[in-house]
């Protein structure tokens, strides 16, 4: 297939190709650990005209690919502005990020300050002895509940609620402490924005 106008060879799915070329693509939603989620869209790029997430398209079949047109740029950075936005707290004042990760995905594609409103109401659990939940750096990518569900097939947290009113919880009315985790802490390693972080 044809990347960027140059001919690699197609593997796994577009994501994987995109990398195994060397070319950085924000994906903060896949984790090599996981099964592909497809809820981020960061990944986004153009393929034979469509713009498809990279990490759920297979590359076979696929003639063209393309990170780096007009048209998958500007649509990436608009949603990694929307990303941006739902972290709130001190550390993302104007919508910033909270860990490594979500910072080169941000910086790679220079988010405009205040193109989205700043999520509001959001809370923190500090009820677990070992890590915390802070929802104003959450970006709902859904890892740490298919970490839970799929490494420790316990399925202690889930996201309830749909569009602005989507948050993480451990169940209904209950704390993570309150709930059935049993503080493995693989959400927490699997968070990519620090919005599960370890205490202490
Ligand atoms: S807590 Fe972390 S892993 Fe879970 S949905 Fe939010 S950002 Fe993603
Ligand atoms: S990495 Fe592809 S949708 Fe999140």
């Amino acid at each position: 297939m044809k990347l960027n106008g140059v001919s690699v060879e197609a593997t796994g799915s577009l994501l994987d190709t995109v990398l195994a070329a060397g070319i950085a693509l924000p994906h903060l939603c896949k984790d090599d650990n996981l099964p592909v989620i497809g809820a981020c869209r960061t990944c986004l790029v153009e393929a034979d005209g469509r713009i498809v997430a990279a990490c759920s398209t297979p590359a076979a079949g696929v003639q063209e690919c393309a990170t780096d047109s007009e048209r998958a740029v500007r649509i990436r950075r608009g949603v990694l502005e929307l990303t941006a936005a739902m972290q709130s707290g001190p550390a993302g004042a104007a919508g910033g990020p909270r860990s490594a990760e979500s910072l080169e995905a941000y910086a790679s594609h220079a988010p405009r300050p205040g193109q989205y409103g700043l999520r509001s109401g959001t809370h923190a659990d500090l009820s677990n002895p070992f890590f915390s939940f802070h929802e104003d750096a959450c970006i709902l990518c859904a890892r740490c509940v298919t970490a839970c569900q799929e490494l420790q097939h316990i399925g202690a947290i889930g996201i309830a609620g749909r569009g602005h009113t989507a948050r993480v919880t451990p169940g209904a009315g209950v704390s993570f402490r309150e709930s059935i985790c049993t503080s493995c802490g693989s959400c927490v390693a699997a968070c990519p924005t620090s919005a599960l972080r370890p205490k202490g």
